[in-house]
């Protein structure tokens, strides 16, 4: 029998935890065209989400086309350009005929230089010359609305990890492009999701930048308990397994009720188990967990400086008032100014996560791993 829990993976379907209220209002926005900003650390469930939504929202609504990129691999303007037109004319044409022609009249202009796959209905590529003298940038990013308006259809564009737009080379001209074009479109919604907490704040919550009050602000929350425990033990009994309902509680606990961890920990226990899971197996997969994950553990701390790990340290056995004179001594933090600046460094480096002045780290088992070791 197969594990009914998956991670690292997005989920959807059967495997899909509530997040209910969510769903309603994304999808609200997303069959008003209404643009969404998505916010949370990463593996807390927003590609996840955004797929699940969108997959409800075509169901109901045959004449909502979703389009999705990823900005994890796109590197720079010129292949957003090209990923973006493939994409949108993918997601709004059934057939090869179809999105050759719709190439041609929507592109035209822009001369596309068309390229196939082994699979020429999903697999082709569009690319453009951007210096020369026909390329307009303004003619892709209208393109959506263009199909939308000619098909009569709405196109939601959702791009994830979008806080990597500021890594192009001139990032703060393309983004007042994208929006100066973007705010017309009335056809068309876009949902823009990223992890880097700090970054994404910066582009969608400062009023000097061209993002600015684009859309609805979502700040993605952990799933509630009782979901994630009732989940935990339907799929236990799905597969002739069981566990009790305060064990599977225990076993959101260790990890703190971080989405993807609980599913790896309900893995790992869910293997380790044969007929009954009890709280000793719970306890040996997560020293599994903390034991597998241990080199890199030790490789994160060695970039680090002294001060740096003996904030961790502070951090992980719970200490809140961080820059309070005891605690900067206890822990041997140096001066409360150097405490504010390696806290921002170490959110830098995706190690810990702030958010409404609390501090967690951004994995759960890492923390588990220096309390075992210091
Ligand atoms: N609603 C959900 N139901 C079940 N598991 C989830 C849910 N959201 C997240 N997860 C778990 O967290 C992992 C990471 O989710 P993902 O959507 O990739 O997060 P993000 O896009 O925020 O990095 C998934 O592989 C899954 O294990
Ligand atoms: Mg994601």
């Amino acid at each position: 029998m197969n594990s009914p829990f998956i991670f690292g993976k997005v989920a959807t379907g059967t495997s899909f935890i509530n997040r209910k209220e969510e769903i309603k209002r994304l999808s609200d926005n997303f069959q008003n065209q209404l643009n969404s900003i998505l916010i949370s650390p990463r593996r807390w469930g927003k590609s996840s989400l955004v797929k699940q939504t969108a997959y409800e929202v075509s169901k109901k609504n045959p004449g909502i086309r979703f389009c999705f990129l990823d900005f994890f691999r796109i590197r720079s303007e010129e292949e957003f350009y090209q990923k973006f037109a493939a994409e949108i004319i993918k997601s709004t044409s059934t057939k090869f005929e179809e999105w050759i022609a719709d190439a041609k009249d929507f592109l035209g202009r822009v001369s596309p230089n068309i390229t196939f796959g082994t699979d020429p209905v999903n697999d082709f590529q569009i690319g453009f010359n951007l210096s020369s003298r026909n390329f307009n940038a303004e003619d892709i990013l209208n393109l959506p609305e263009k199909i939308a308006d000619k098909k009569n259809l709405n196109i939601v564009v959702c791009l994830d990890e979008f806080q990597n737009i500021g890594n192009f080379s001139e990032p703060l001209a393309f983004q007042k492009l994208l929006r100066s074009v973007w705010q017309y479109h009335q056809k068309t919604g876009y949902c823009l999701y990223g992890s880097k907490r700090h970054m994404m704040m910066e582009l969608f919550e400062n009023s000097s930048m061209p993002f600015y009050k684009f859309g609805d602000v979502m700040f993605l929350q952990k799933i509630a308990r009782e979901h994630f425990v009732d989940f935990i033990v339907k799929s236990f009994s799905e597969t002739e397994k069981s566990i009790e309902v305060d064990i599977a509680e225990k076993i959101t606990q260790h990890v703190d009720l971080h989405p993807y961890f609980v599913q790896q920990l309900a893995h790992v226990t869910w293997t380790n188990t044969t007929g009954k899971a009890t709280e000793e197996i719970v306890d040996h997969s997560v020293n599994e967990m903390i034991d597998h994950n241990s080199m890199l553990y030790r490789q994160i701390v060695n970039g680090l400086s002294e001060t740096q790990l003996n904030l961790l340290i502070a951090i992980s056995k719970g200490e809140t008032n961080l820059n309070a004179a005891g605690v900067l001594q206890k822990f041997a933090l140096g001066t409360s100014g150097n405490v504010t600046k390696m806290k921002r460094t170490l959110q830098e480096k995706e190690i810990i996560d702030l958010s409404n002045g609390n501090i967690t780290f951004q994995d759960p088992v890492f923390r588990l791993w220096i309390l075992r070791m210091f």
